[in-house]
């Protein structure tokens, strides 16, 4: 790098230091207080309510197009038919083992609700370029791993409305937790 670097961003940073390392000089003052658009905070809410579905955003995607996605994004790590690969075992089967000692976990075996895979791909998958999948293509591959696992026909194309629908064999595996939250009580003098 070295010579001219003259051209400076809006934030008042040089343009040009590009290297992998390069050092950001700081802003010349924080930047605190300055408000968050609705368009920039739509990109960080992304919680669904999995039991029911509710935040599950707009699109849809079948069956059929969620293997062409699987094949050009996934099955490098989870091998072929979502069978297990170099860096993850099955994601297909083991349905009802959760009572034996044998426990295969995949999403058929132990999610509880659909919802969760989406849910899941979305924010982590692929690992190595998390969150780079339209919404259209996590419904589809989500279909298709759902279809695998013997939980929707080769046909079925999912949206918000059908994922939430779909029945999941380890529903009600789980036990619930109704323990009441616990009361803090903020005290400085005196306390219990
Ligand atoms: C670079 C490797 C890599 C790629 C590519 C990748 N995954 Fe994964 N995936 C992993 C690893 C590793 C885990 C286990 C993560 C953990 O347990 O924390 C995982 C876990 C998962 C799980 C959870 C499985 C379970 O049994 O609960 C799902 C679902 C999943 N991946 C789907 C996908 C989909 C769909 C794609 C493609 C869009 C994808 N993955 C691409 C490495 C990868």
């Amino acid at each position: 790098m070295g010579g001219s670097m003259t051209a400076k961003s809006a934030s008042g940073i040089p343009l040009g230091s590009t290297g992998p390392h390069a050092v950001q000089p700081l802003p010349d003052k924080p930047r605190f207080g300055q408000p968050m658009s609705e368009a920039d905070l739509a990109a960080w809410n992304i919680d669904i309510r999995t039991p029911d579905g509710r935040g599950l955003p707009a699109g849809r995607g079948s069956v059929a197009e969620g293997r062409k996605v699987y094949e050009a994004k996934c099955v490098a790590c989870h091998g072929a038919d979502a069978k297990g690969g170099p860096m993850y075992g099955t994601m297909v089967g083991g349905i009802g083992s959760f009572t034996t000692n044998t426990r295969v976990l995949t999403p058929g075996s132990m999610y509880p609700y659909a919802p969760i895979l989406f849910d899941y791909i979305r924010r982590a998958m692929p690992m190595d370029r998390p969150q780079t999948l339209s919404a259209d293509e996590v419904y589809a591959v989500s279909a298709y791993l759902l279809n695998l696992n013997g939980l929707v026909s080769a046909d079925a194309v999912m949206d918000a409305a059908r994922l939430a629908q779909v029945q999941m064999p380890n529903r009600n595996g789980f036990l619930l937790d109704d323990r009441p939250d616990t009361r803090a009580q903020r005290c400085m003098t005196s306390c219990k």
